[in-house]
């Protein structure tokens, strides 16, 4: 199936999950208003994606739960992008296209507008009719992606970076913790509900591993060679920032390659999986891996 008819039959009903969720489990109109601001202004939505093509990929059904778990985890990435834009973060004023969250809502409103859909992700998860077991590892492993080890963990290494100038591995390292965990949730999640052993899943992660720094290293580099129309967000910022990035570190011919190898890698892995997992078919993730390319 192509990629763009995949994501139209699927990605509506992750859209009817989250805003049915905040709909009925919000009880303040205003936090309501601005949670649904920044779900409703769009995004690329490549980690529900990527969660529903690995459940899709073994040949399994897609039914309400992988909908809720894919949108528990845009939840809690729309909620990253919110606290990252902030005046104490990144100081950005334009996300998907349209003024940050502070800008319409202000600082207070934004900040609990992502505490609502960071914690309601695992309300979410927390209310599938999953078995008690997967359940509680989706949970778990959310709070790992997401938490202290985790995206949070990156983003305070990428804030303290600003000062500093930091090993191309120290980056490398930042970017799989900001960017990388919620993509291994992605793929880990994909694993899981289509429940699929150990062994398996340890190869999606490793898959994910490569995923998650490339989609970094294209930000990164889309950050210079992009315009603020075509990213919906201020071009050129991570300069003004003076953030480290594989730019920055390499230049932007060595920031290609890196990202290019990264890719061979993951497809790699695809092809590995096509060979040893017998229901595994890998057009979508491979569909979706073209994507991180530039
Ligand atoms: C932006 O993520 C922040 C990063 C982790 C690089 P996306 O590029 O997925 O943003 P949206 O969801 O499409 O807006
Ligand atoms: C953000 O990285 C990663 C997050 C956890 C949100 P960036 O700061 O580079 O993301 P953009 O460029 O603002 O989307
Ligand atoms: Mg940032
Ligand atoms: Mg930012
Ligand atoms: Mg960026």
């Amino acid at each position: 199936m192509k990629l763009a008819d995949f994501s139209a039959i699927h990605l509506p009903a992750v859209e009817n999950e989250m805003l049915a969720f905040l709909d009925e489990y919000t009880s303040d109109e205003k936090l309501k208003e601005s949670m649904v601001y920044s779900i409703r202004a769009g995004g690329k939505r490549i980690r529900p994606l990527l969660l529903l093509a690995t459940v899709a990929s073994f040949e399994e059904v897609i039914n309400t739960t992988v909908y809720q778990v894919a949108a528990a985890l845009e939840m809690v990435h729309t909620y990253s992008l919110i606290h990252d834009d902030l005046p104490a973060m990144d100081n950005d004023d334009l996300r998907r296209g349209k003024p940050t969250n502070h800008k319409i809502y202000g600082e207070a409103l934004a900040i609990l507008a992502g505490d609502g859909l960071l914690t309601g992700a695992f309300q979410l998860i927390s209310m599938t009719h999953l078995a008690n077991s997967p359940k509680l590892l989706l949970l778990q492993q959310l709070a790992v992606s997401a938490g202290t080890q985790g995206m949070v963990a990156g983003q305070a290494a990428d804030i303290e970076g600003e000062t500093k100038q930091l090993a191309l591995e120290e980056l490398a390292f930042i970017h799989e913790r900001k960017t990388g965990r919620l993509i291994h949730y992605a793929l880990l999640a994909g694993g899981v509900l289509a429940d699929q052993p150990e062994e398996v899943v340890g190869e999606l992660q490793q898959l994910a591993r490569h995923l998650g720094l490339a989609f970094q290293i294209r930000d990164d580099l889309l950050d210079v060679i992009s315009t603020t129309e075509e990213l919906g967000k201020t071009a050129g910022k991570d300069a003004e920032m003076e953030k480290n990035t594989y730019p920055r570190l390499l230049g932007i011919e060595k920031t290609k390659t890196a990202l290019k190898a990264e890719i061979t890698s993951a497809n790699e892995i695809i092809e590995r999986l096509e060979q040893t997992v017998y229901s595994f078919k890998g057009q979508l993730l491979r569909q979706l891996v073209q994507q991180f390319d530039i």
